[in-house]
């Protein structure tokens, strides 16, 4: 997976043959042939053959397998606790009151977060630049806030990082499961529309925190 993103830059899709593959990684073709083949098998690139070559494209699994290995080398070599997200102040559809409002995560974020939010999420759109640090974020374990079922449906299983917004403890909360998202949603005790006067469009920063 390194040598495939390695060729493929700042790109995703690469055109390359198992004996080139094979050469650059130093193994014999049959083994290069197999590696592609796992991979494929386990969703991390997909292939498209043509004439003599192939072309492999990483797909979003295989990028999130690459960014849980950055975060587990991190770890083990205690880098930096902490990654900052730039982005802009947006407005969701309502749903995000809805979700935190539900009693059995409250309970949760007071007992693993120590605090309990306004009922609702402020919605940060990712600048491009900063899209990779959040998949860093996403990437990293998290604190696990557990899933439950009422009668009518089921609420999965969240993740939350501490974070910091100006200088405001907040949190940033997610679905467990990965999700393409370049939105980060915002939980705070504190309206923040109201402290800082934010309006659609402002630009704010924020650290998360990704480990202790
Ligand atoms: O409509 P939307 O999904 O963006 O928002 P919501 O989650 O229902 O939250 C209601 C409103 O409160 C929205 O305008 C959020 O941006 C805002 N909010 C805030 O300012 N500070 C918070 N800690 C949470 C939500």
């Amino acid at each position: 997976m390194k040598e495939l993103k390695r060729l493929a830059g700042g790109g995703s899709e690469i055109e390359i043959s198992s004996s080139d593959l094979a050469e650059k990684l130093d193994v014999s073709q049959q083994s290069a042939s197999n590696y592609i083949i796992e991979l494929s098998e386990s969703g991390y690139i997909e292939r498209k053959m043509s004439s003599r070559r192939q072309s492999i494209s990483i797909t979003e699994k295989g990028l999130n397998f690459l960014y849980r290995e950055l975060d587990s080398l991190s770890n083990l070599l205690e880098t930096e606790k902490s990654i900052v997200i730039k982005g802009s102040v947006t407005s969701g559809l309502g749903e995000g009151r809805y979700y935190v409002s539900r009693k059995n995560y409250v309970i949760q974020f007071q007992q693993k977060l120590n605090f309990i939010p306004y009922l609702g999420t402020l919605n940060i759109a990712v600048e491009p630049d900063y899209r990779s640090n959040y998949s860093r974020v996403k990437s990293a374990e998290g604190i696990h806030i557990e899933g439950f079922k009422t009668e009518d449906r089921t609420f999965g299983p969240v993740k939350a990082f501490r974070a910091k917004i100006f200088n405001t403890d907040c949190a940033i909360i997610m679905p467990e499961r990965t999700v393409h998202s370049d939105i980060v949603e915002v939980i705070c005790t504190d309206y923040l529309r109201g402290k800082y006067s934010l309006k659609d469009g402002d630009k704010v920063s924020l650290t998360v925190q990704i480990r202790n």
